[in-house]
């Protein structure tokens, strides 16, 4: 599977290439600027360059920049994704005196994505951080992936069960979004609290 990681400069994506590289996925890294795209590219032994070139003839799409700029990107990037399945990765979070918050009322950032462009898209892996990405052991979590359209939600699943301990698990429409990114909220909560590195297990689903 070819999959290119829109954002791949940033903590969770340059993390998420590695990941991918180590388990011979085919991975391309991208960046607002050719060259740090480029760079990191090589850095990381995967493809490089700017995110409108790294999204041509991929299989599956990552979007993962800064969280406030997932929209305007995708705007940005629509032509070029065209119908390629993506993976909303981001969390509309408020970070207040009060602790971390969700920083939406109603709809989720995943289901505005839909909205914005022709492709299909699912939602997912909030709740893997960089950090577990980047330890050697595989992070002692369930991936929840939810979405309307499995031609975005069969990839990000398969993708996801590779990433985890656990499993990869369909966590129903993309409306159930609103959760997974909201859950972000909670578990950075916790991780503050208890100085830990809390992740998602659901029990009572078969084991895979
Ligand atoms: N960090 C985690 O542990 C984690 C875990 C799960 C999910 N996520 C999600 O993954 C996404 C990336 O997280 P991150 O921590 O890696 O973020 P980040 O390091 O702050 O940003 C990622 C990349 O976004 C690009 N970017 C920054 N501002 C931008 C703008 N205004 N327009 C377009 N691109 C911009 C930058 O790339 P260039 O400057 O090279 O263009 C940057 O390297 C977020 O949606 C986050 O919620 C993160």
């Amino acid at each position: 599977m070819k999959v290119s990681i829109v954002g791949g400069t940033g903590a969770f994506g340059r993390a998420l290439a590695a990941r991918l590289r180590d388990l011979e996925f085919d991975v391309a890294v991208g960046s607002r600027e050719h060259q740090r795209g480029w760079e990191r590219g090589v850095e990381l032994g995967v493809r490089g360059g700017s995110n409108e070139e790294i999204v041509k003839g991929a299989d599956l799409i990552i979007l993962a920049v800064r969280s406030n700029a997932t929209l305007d990107t995708a705007r940005e990037l629509g032509e070029a994704i065209g119908e390629t399945p993506v993976l909303c990765v981001a969390s509309d979070l408020l970070f207040t005196e009060r602790g971390i918050m969700p920083g939406r009322d109603e709809r989720s950032l995943a289901e505005e994505l839909a909205e914005t462009i022709e492709a299909p898209v699912a939602s997912g892996l909030q709740s893997i951080s960089a950090v577990e990405l980047a330890a050697n052991e595989l992070p002692d979590q369930d991936a929840l992936i939810c979405g309307d359209d499995p031609r975005a939600k069969e990839p990000a699943l398969e993708l996801a069960g590779k990433l985890v301990g656990g499993r990869a698990l369909d966590a129903g429409p993309l409306a159930n979004a609103r959760a997974l990114e909201a859950m972000t909220a909670v578990i950075l909560n916790v991780n503050k609290q208890y100085r830990a590195h809390a992740g998602l297990r659901l029990t009572g689903v078969p084991v895979k």
